[in-house]
């Protein structure tokens, strides 16, 4: 229960938080990453904890199919296909793409655990995807079924508690830690996860820097739609809350060559990671943020803060369709 509104507790929580201590010693600051990537449900990441709450509300409605949309190779219509097949529900994906396209990574499992796929053009998806998301809610409708629509990422007001949820999860390790983190690093492509995070910074009034890093689009459109999913996620919970929008801060240039596209420096640092702290970054999201948060520390840019959490959001299944473009 978060400020009176009700979740299904599906993801394994608390996730741990831990020291990178050869970045910490390279960049001459305190960098620990928060394994949300372990949350569980077959590795659905940042995805599982905005599910309980959109999920919830889908039962609560009397749902028995879900509906989302996202890219070829998205993360969170795998982890809603997960969570469809784990209660029982019957699952619809609108994906961005072609059956010949790649059929490796998170598309293969959406398949395997019994998703409906329906692809749809790029133009179709960037202008259509919600008025196609509801045309197939009226096809399963005239069916008998009770389906229930999922936003791309589900980046709304009722997913982006989820994070809420975790900032409140953030403050209890700081406590058992001993640890007063200045700041707190994601990667920005939906907006929902960043939302989250930054409004339990200030419902708890806690002072904290939310730094986002946008892995498509531009700053500015991620500032908007931040600012639009706050006022969407306050107007959820019950109580008054005062809360400023000046502090949105997302980080620009590290979109590279555009969403999903890696750049060779991208992969190198994903290798280097791997290699000197055993742990996998994902090419789309993580990778590239991390390797943002990396940059802008050598460059000088973020010098006020000193102990620094970046939350790792998972989708490592992303890492395989891009086998080929690794020179191991
Ligand atoms: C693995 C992963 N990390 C981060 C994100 C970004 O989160 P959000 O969409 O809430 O901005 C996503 C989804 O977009 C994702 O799949």
């Amino acid at each position: 229960m978060l400020y009176g509104i009700e979740k299904l507790n599906l993801a394994n929580l608390p996730t741990p938080i831990e020291k990178l201590e050869k970045v910490s010693f390279c960049l001459n600051k305190n960098v620990y990453i928060k394994r949300d990537d372990y949350t569980g449900f077959e590795f659905s990441g940042n995805k599982i904890r905005k599910l309980e709450f959109s999920v919830n509300e889908a039962l609560k409605k009397g749902a028995n199919h879900l509906i989302t949309c996202g890219a070829m190779q998205s993360n969170h219509a795998r982890a809603t296909a997960v969570v469809a097949a784990k209660i029982g529900l019957g699952c619809t994906l609108i994906l961005k793409g072609n059956e010949r396209d790649e059929v490796d990574g998170n598309y293969f499992l959406d398949k395997l655990f019994g998703a409906e796929v329906v692809f749809v053009s790029a133009d179709d998806y960037a202008f259509r995807r919600n008025e196609i998301m509801e045309n197939t809610k009226e096809e399963l409708r005239k069916k008998g079924l009770k389906p229930y629509i999922i936003p791309e990422g589900a980046s709304n007001g009722i997913g982006s508690l989820g994070y809420i949820n975790c900032f409140e999860e953030i403050l209890i390790q700081e406590k058992e830690l001993g640890i007063d983190f200045d700041a707190i690093v994601v990667a920005v492509g939906s907006g929902g996860t960043y939302t989250g995070l930054y409004l339990g910074n200030q419902l708890h009034k806690s002072n904290k820097e939310i730094i986002g890093f946008n892995v498509s689009s531009t700053a500015e459109h991620f500032i908007n739609r931040v600012s639009e999913l706050v006022d969407e996620t306050l107007s959820l919970l019950q109580g008054d809350f005062k809360v400023s929008k000046e502090h949105i801060n997302i980080i620009d240039g590290y979109v590279g060559r555009g969403y999903a596209i890696s750049r060779v420096e991208e992969l190198e640092f994903i290798e280097k990671i791997a290699q000197n702290e055993g742990f996998l970054l994902d090419p789309v999201y993580s990778g590239k943020a991390f390797y943002g948060l990396f940059n802008e520390i050598q460059n000088g840019k973020l010098n006020s803060f000193n102990n620094i959490l970046f939350v790792h959001t998972g989708g490592q299944f992303g890492i395989f369709p891009k086998r080929s473009l690794f020179e191991l």
